[in-house]
């Protein structure tokens, strides 16, 4: 035995307890213990059946993740498995918190499991970009059945325990807080019943229906390939089910294991564990310690009813805090409670909840055109439109308002949060909440430091985001703050190279191929070309002008960038060809033709020079934290590890630096090189000598 692993006895059962924080994840150590812990439990002639449980917040969640690429140490899982498949005396798993990925493996290697109302279990290796490597994709589906272990594996999701009792997974289901006591009495009747070591390995009942029947699997590729476009994970899980029905167990592993080493030594596998860390990497803020102390947010005020403003107030409603909602004007007040109202009845259309939660969720909603009525509030979120001198005026007003102890927050995505900040007498209680819009639906919450903010405010508003499901990350006062800053990258030299002869239709085919979800001109004609444009005042100088003028404003015209047919599909325009070949004429712009490899490079590696820029002003924590925008923001996909991964290891920096260096010379000061990144290409060459 080791320090993570204890044998005691309970009358005639043994019971192997593991405790491994934080999530008893199966590192060699564990490994070790579980191989050492059930040899002695076999040998133990007084013990009659063997409970496996775990101490601490859950049962094992799964290989260790940090150990994946180092040389393996300590006995391996198969031989672990294998030793409690073969015990010659049952074995139940005592299953609470979460039995996940090689945790479940470990699970259905026993021959009994019992869980408690609260546990839950899944395979989520494919969102590491792996499969199960234990055993999972062979036995899963003979638990299962074949159409629910497609399911789970593809998607990851976690079962319920109610869920897994019904699907086989679980035997029994025993009272929260007494597992112990639930999984020893299971055992002792299994032993009492003197009831078969069921070995899931030899079962076939559940596979068998599935057997020669490739269609089953045809309709699911199909029915998910929107979903898990680009990775590669999903169809691998889908082979090795595939395996499990058609092949004898033991081929099936074989199968299982060529396919995972495939896998795990992956680019998009390496990239998708990097996010599962950079994900957990982000709520830690270095210079505000974890005990900070956090203002107790109970009643949140929003100024400004539009979309922004109903948006974000939807999430405080949602999450159980109550919102007031501050209009000038009385209509247009009426006009954005309307809008939210619209939007809940749609999602109760949709199955989302009841339509009685509609009016429960309205209810928490006072809206009102006084100012004064968020003195009380606990934190307030400015969402009006913007303009410097409005938003001042609005944050003096708010300083003499609001209680004291209170935050004040600005949704601003462009202006200085510091300037802003100049309005109050308490520049501490001043943040950047920018949300992204659709702001109910959009994941990302840029939560933006301005030079006085308190640890106190920080802290809870890292707090509230994910108390409101958003990730938070914490970045600091710069011009598009770090996701837009980005973007600005990528537009400026979209829209330089359709001047020089690529087409619009061009260059988003390569960023959605790369996997984006579309490119920055289909994004304009879903947006609308004539944001923030006006016929009267328009001078027919840009391109935007000129598509504008034609009534060509983007899908809601049936026109843009590209012609929509009626059911909004897009074909590329020979008209908007015209136009820009025109256009660059006129201005002695050489058109030429211009490879994808061309446009891919201008696009993005731009975006990773502007990260290392953001690095060096630190305006953000890590590189990590930029990756974490971007695909939460953006949809930047998460097979490709975020641009600052994909330009480090995908890319490679020094070839980052030598294509903005030929850019630069070509193309000007737009690809000067981040000094951080001549640093670090610099550092690398001389340690490699
Ligand atoms: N390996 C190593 N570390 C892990 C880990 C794992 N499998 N799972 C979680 N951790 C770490 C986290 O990084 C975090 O560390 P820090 O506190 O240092 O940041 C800590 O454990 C706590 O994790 P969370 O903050 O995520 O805690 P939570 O309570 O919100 O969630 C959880 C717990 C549901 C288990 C969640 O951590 C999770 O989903 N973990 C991953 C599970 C998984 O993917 N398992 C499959 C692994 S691959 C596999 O098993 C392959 C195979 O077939 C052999």
């Amino acid at each position: 035995m080791n320090e993570v692993t204890t044998l005691t006895r309970e009358g005639d059962i043994a019971v192997v307890t593991l405790n491994s924080p934080p999530v008893n994840a199966l590192s060699a150590n564990v490994r070790e213990g579980l191989f050492e812990g059930f040899k002695a439990a076999i040998a133990d002639d007084a013990a009659k059946a063997i409970v496996l449980i775990c101490d601490g917040r859950t049962f094992i969640a799964g290989a260790d993740i940090t150990e994946f690429g180092q040389a393996p140490k300590g006995p391996g899982l198969h031989e672990v498995q294998a030793m409690i498949e073969d015990a010659p005396k049952p074995v139940v798993a005592a299953v609470h918190g979460t039995a996940l990925g090689g945790g479940l493996e470990v699970a259905l290697v026993c021959h009994y499991r019992v869980v408690v109302p609260s546990a839950r279990m899944g395979l989520p290796e494919v969102n590491l970009g792996l499969l199960p490597g234990a055993g999972g994709t062979q036995r899963l589906p003979r638990v299962t059945g074949v159409e629910k272990a497609l399911e789970m594996m593809t998607s990851g999701r976690h079962a319920s325990a109610k869920e897994a009792h019904e699907s086989g997974l679980a035997d029994a289901i025993v009272e929260e807080g007494k597992l112990l006591e639930g999984a020893i009495a299971f055992a002792q009747k299994i032993v009492a019943d003197n009831a078969p070591l069921t070995k899931i390995r030899e079962r076939d009942d559940k596979v068998a229906g599935a057997r020669g029947k490739p269609e089953i699997f045809e309709a699911f590729r199909k029915s998910i390939a929107r979903k898990t476009r680009g990775f590669l994970a999903p169809e691998y899980n889908i082979q090795c089910i595939e395996a499990a029905v058609n092949l004898p167990f033991d081929e099936g592993m074989k199968v299982e294991a060529k396919l995972f080493r495939e896998l795990v030594t992956g680019e998009q596998s390496a990239a998708q564990r990097h996010v599962f860390f950079a994900e957990r990497q982000v709520a830690k803020i270095p210079d505000v310690p974890k005990d900070t102390p956090q203002i107790d947010v109970k009643s949140v005020g929003i100024i400004g009813a539009g979309t922004m403003g109903g948006g974000i107030a939807m999430n405080f409603v949602n999450a159980g805090i109550p919102v007031t909602i501050v209009e000038q004007a009385q209509e247009r007040l009426d006009a954005g409670l309307a809008v939210v109202r619209k939007n809940y009845e749609n999602s109760a259309k949709r199955g989302r909840f009841p339509m009685e939660e509609v009016d429960k969720r309205m209810s928490m909603f006072t809206g009102t055109t006084n100012l004064e009525d968020l003195a009380d509030k606990d934190l307030v979120i400015e969402a009006i439109f913007e303009n410097m001198d409005v938003k001042k005026d609005v944050f003096g007003k708010l300083d003499k308002i609001v209680k004291q102890g209170s935050i004040l927050a600005t949704n601003t995505s462009a202006l200085d949060i510091d300037e802003i900040a100049t309005a109050t007498t308490r520049p501490e209680a001043v943040i950047g909440l920018h949300f992204f819009s659709p702001a109910n639906v959009m994941k990302l919450l840029e939560i933006v430091r301005a030079d006085k903010t308190s640890n106190e405010v920080i802290a809870t508003s890292m707090s509230l985001a994910k108390k409101i499901g958003k990730v938070g990350v914490l970045v600091g006062v710069c011009p598009g703050f770090v996701g837009n800053r980005l973007l600005a990258q990528r537009q400026r030299e979209a829209n330089k190279l359709i001047l020089e002869g690529a087409m619009p239709w061009d260059v988003d085919r390569v960023l959605f191929d790369f996997g984006l979800p579309m490119g920055p001109f289909a994004m304009s004609d879903l947006a609308g070309l004539d944001l923030g444009w006006n016929k009267e005042t328009s001078k027919g100088e840009t391109l935007r002008d000129l598509l504008c003028e034609r009534d060509r404003r983007g899908q809601k015209t049936g026109a843009g960038f590209y012609d929509y047919d009626e059911n909004r599909v897009p074909s590329p325009s020979k008209e908007v060809e015209g136009i820009i070949r025109q256009y660059a004429e006129e201005r002695q712009i050489q058109q030429r033709e211009i490879s994808d490899e061309e446009i891919l490079e201008r696009c993005l590696l731009p975006m990773v020079n502007e990260g290392y820029k953001i690095l060096e002003e630190g305006k953000a924590i890590r590189a990590s934290d930029i990756d974490i925008v971007w695909i939460m923001g953006y949809g930047w996909p998460r097979y490709r590890g975020g641009p600052m991964w994909y330009g480090e290891n995908s890319v490679g920096l020094e070839k980052v630096l030598e294509r903005m260096q030929h850019y630069e010379e070509k193309h000007g000061p737009d690809f000067k090189p981040a000094a951080m990144l001549e640093d670090l290409v610099a550092e690398s060459k001389k340690k490699a000598g």
